[in-house]
This record gives C-alpha cells, structure tokens and sequence, in this order.
C-alpha cells in the first residue's frame, strides 16, 4: 500500500536500478575515511586501509556484475607521501597482499587491471605487483578495474601538455595547435572514457586532485560512508542517482 503511495509521487527516486535507463559506463570512486573507519573503532589507521581493500574486491565484483564498463579507484594521490612512513609503507604493500590473492578471481570474472600514476616512483615490490596484475589480466574483456596509484591530476595535465607539445614542434606545427584531443591523448586516462559518475566516501566535498580534466562533465556523488563501509546498496544508490539526473553537456 505505502509503496504504491510512494511511487505515484513525482519527485519520489526509484530505490532500483532501471533497465531502461543508462548506466554510467564509467564509475569513479575516491575511496576515502579508512583512517576516521579505524579511528571510531580504537583501531590504528592501517586497519581501515585493510578493510578498505576488501570492499575493494566486493565493489569490483558488483560493478562487473551490474555491466559497468570501467571503475576507477583513487588509491595513493601524489600529497599521500607525506603521511608518516609506517603508513605509506603499508599502503605500498597492499597492491601485492591484493593481487596475490585475487587474480585468480579477476581471471574468473574477465576483468582486465589498469594502472594509471607515476609507476616509476612506486617502490619496486609495489610495481611488480601491479606489473604481475595487469600482464596477467592483460587479454580479459569485461570490466577495466583501473587503479589510481601514486596519482595527481595536475601534474598529469602539465605532463601530457609538455608532451603535446613537443609533439607538435616535432611535427612543424605551433603552440597554438594544440587542441583538446591532442591533449587528452597523453594524459593517463587516454584509453578510457570519461568518468560518467564520480562518487566520494567519507563526506569531504572535494576532488584532491583526481582527474581535474576528465570530471569535466561527471555527476558527483558524495555519501557520509567511510570507505570500509560502503556496500553494495550503497554504490546501488548512487548509480540510481545517477539515473535520475538530467546530463545536459551545456546544451538544453
Ligand atoms: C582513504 O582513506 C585512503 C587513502 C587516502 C590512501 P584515508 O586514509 O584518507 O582516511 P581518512 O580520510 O583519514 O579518514
Ligand atoms: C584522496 O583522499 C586520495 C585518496 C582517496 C587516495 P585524501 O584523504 O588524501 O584527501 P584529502 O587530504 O582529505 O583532501
Ligand atoms: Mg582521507
């Protein structure tokens, strides 16, 4: 009875994904509050990042299995090297802890692994890791699950614009020729589409420098949730959002 009530209401949101709407294709996802998570508990901050990494695979296997194209998820931002070094340390080991035990699985479910961030910068053990992951998953064809690992937007801009343009002096051509897509093609996300939606955790109303050019025109997302929290409905709730929202680009 409530329920036929409720959805004769105009301005009610379906709670349900609707097969007649699009999905976003493309989902990013700052994972954020694993320290204030661990905090609330009288655990230390690593705990957080460890449960962190298990919605991880939970969030992986749900996006694949509601047809989403690409998740990207902001790990390790270019400022995280200055939390103290217990911290980073620990956080450079998890890709391994990570992909040891979920290839197997990644490999079951199709899904290729992409990295994008200064890789040259990780410590060895870490890029190995990630290495490992993304030769191993290189030929799967469903869902792209791509890491943002030691990432940071501007200096992805800055980097991509010294390389268009070395490119368009090697090719006789002047500053001014430098467009959007010349551009694009060497930031690090030159593979993938945009991000359809973006979604951060933990209530921080902010990007932190994460893909300042390719949110251009994404709907946002943000919930309370710390990231050791986020469920499946949850990440549901959001893509239902996202459904609901009128994408006009500039036009009408
Ligand atoms: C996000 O959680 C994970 C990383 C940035 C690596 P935080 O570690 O930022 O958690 P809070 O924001 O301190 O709660
Ligand atoms: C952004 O979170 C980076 C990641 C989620 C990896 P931060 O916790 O580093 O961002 P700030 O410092 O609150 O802006
Ligand atoms: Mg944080």
């Amino acid at each position: 009875m409530f329920k036929k009530i409720f959805r004769q209401d105009e301005n009610a949101i379906n709670s349900e994904i609707s097969a007649e709407l699009p999905l976003p294709s493309h989902v990013a996802i700052i994972m954020d509050g694993n320290g204030r998570w661990a905090k609330k508990r009288f655990l230390p901050r690593v705990a957080g990042h460890r449960e962190g990494m298990q919605v991880v695979k939970r969030m992986t296997r749900y996006a694949n299995s509601l047809g989403i194209n690409i998740l990207t998820l902001y790990a390790f931002s270019t400022e995280n090297w200055k939390r103290p070094e217990d911290e980073v340390d620990f956080l450079m080991k998890l890709p391994g802890e990570f992909f040891d035990t979920f290839i197997p699985e990644l490999m079951e479910e199709n899904v290729r692994v992409n990295v994008m961030g200064y890789k040259e910068e990780l410590p060895k053990h870490t890029l190995d890791a990630v290495e490992r992951a993304i030769e191993a998953t290189k030929n799967n064809t469903g869902l792209v699950l791509n890491f943002a690992l030691n990432y940071g937007s501007r200096a992805e801009i800055v980097t991509a614009t010294q390389v268009a343009m070395r490119e368009l002096l090697d090719e006789g051509l002047s500053p001014e020729d430098l467009t959007e897509e010349r551009l694009a093609k060497h930031l690090m996300s030159a593979d993938l589409s945009d991000p359809d939606l973006l979604i951060r955790t933990s209530g921080e109303l902010r990007l932190s420098n994460f893909m300042l050019w390719q949110l251009a025109y994404s709907e946002f997302y943000f919930t309370q949730t710390h990231w050791p929290d986020f469920s499946e409905e949850d990440f549901k709730q959001a893509v239902v959002e996202y459904q609901n929202r009128s994408r006009r680009f500039g036009g009408l």
